[in-house]
């Protein structure tokens, strides 16, 4: 199998590259805005020129495309929204389009600020979506169009991403905890943590699930799913177990004082949901994958880094 890795540079898109279960389905070929960062040769991949896009696609010929390239700078996206909806839409159609053609599978992801967090429960796979900012409107845009393709495919909307590598909340915390003895944390939006591995390794169940099915039910797997960590908890609850697991593990010496402020502490240029909880079940029942409390992922992902750091534990 071939498998056309999009955003291999990116949070999601590195942890593929590092995961050796992926490297045993196929041969992965990364695609990149610059080049790969861990010196591999790389495919040369801009989702906003949707020409050299057909024409990437037409020379890999892939069996498999992960898409993990995306627009995801949120503030930013309140002014470039014409931008951000080319990549995180508009080339969807044109992925699509090709996938539907050359029988290829899709996978791609998606987010929780597709809801508009007044819910008082967890936002099913089937809630309508009602994004109150640009880069929720840009996502929502590539999954309908997506769709729209006709192409096999699966859409895993996912949120609050971490890993130890990249730009993200986990990664900030640790290294401001090393400059400030005092940080002021969001305690009003709720959501769950997810990891990058565990999102990988959901996915590629999910691939398996559908390469061993007779090709008439594979549609049955196909579709939409929310492929999140278990629980719920507020930016402020993330930092205060970031905090002391790390400071547990000797990954900080001591930990900073936490002060919860609310949202309008902390003014952005994108508006975020105040709640959003995904609910998982439909994962977790329709291919037997256990998506663990947010909690497990974290300490397992903080064991992850003191490894790195320090080499493995016996
Ligand atoms: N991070 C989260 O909390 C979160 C939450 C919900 C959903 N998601 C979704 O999860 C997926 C992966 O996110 P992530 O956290 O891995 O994001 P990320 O770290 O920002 O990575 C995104 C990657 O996309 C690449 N990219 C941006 N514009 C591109 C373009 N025009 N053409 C080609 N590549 C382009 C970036 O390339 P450069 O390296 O060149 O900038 C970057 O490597 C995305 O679909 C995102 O919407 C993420």
């Amino acid at each position: 199998m071939k498998i056309l890795l999009l955003g291999a540079n990116g949070q999601l898109g590195h942890a593929f590259m590092k995961s050796r279960a992926l490297a045993l389905r196929g041969e992965v070929v990364p695609a990149t805005r610059q080049g790969c960062l861990d010196g591999r040769p790389c495919h040369s991949a801009d989702l906003a020129d949707t020409a050299s896009l057909n024409a990437l696609l037409d020379r890999v010929q892939p069996d498999l495309i992960i898409n993990a390239a995306a627009y995801t700078a949120v503030d930013q996206a309140e002014s470039e929204e014409p931008l951000a909806t080319r990549i995180n839409g508009h080339a969807l159609a044109v992925l699509g389009g090709w996938a539907a053609k050359h029988h290829a599978l899709i996978v791609h992801y998606s987010t929780d600020y597709l809801f508009d967090g007044t819910k008082a429960a967890a936002y099913g796979v089937d809630d309508t979506p009602s994004p109150i900012n640009a880069y929720g409107r840009s996502k929502l845009a590539g999954e309908l169009a997506l769709r729209a393709s006709g192409a096999s495919h699966f859409i895993f909307r996912t949120a609050w991403v971490y890993s130890p590598h990249g730009r993200n909340f986990f990664l900030t915390m640790l290294q401001l905890a090393k400059q400030q003895p005092e940080l002021r944390i969001v305690n009003d939006q709720f959501g769950t943590p997810t990891p990058a591995s565990l999102i990988v390794d959901a996915s590629l169940a999910a691939v398996d699930q559908w390469q061993l099915a007779p090709p008439a039910k594979r549609i049955s797997l196909e579709g939409t799913y929310h492929v999140v960590s278990d629980g719920v908890a507020t930016w402020h609850d993330f930092a205060t177990r970031i905090f002391r697991k790390a400071s547990d593990a000797g990954l900080l010496q001591g930990t900073p004082k936490i002060v919860a402020v609310g949202t309008g502490d902390y003014p952005t240029p994108a508006r975020r949901p105040a709640w959003s909880v995904l609910d998982n079940a439909s994962f977790r029942h329709r291919f037997g994958f256990e998506l663990p409390d947010w909690r497990d992922g974290l300490d397992d992902t903080i064991n992850k880094l003191y490894s790195e750091v320090n080499g493995p534990t016996c």
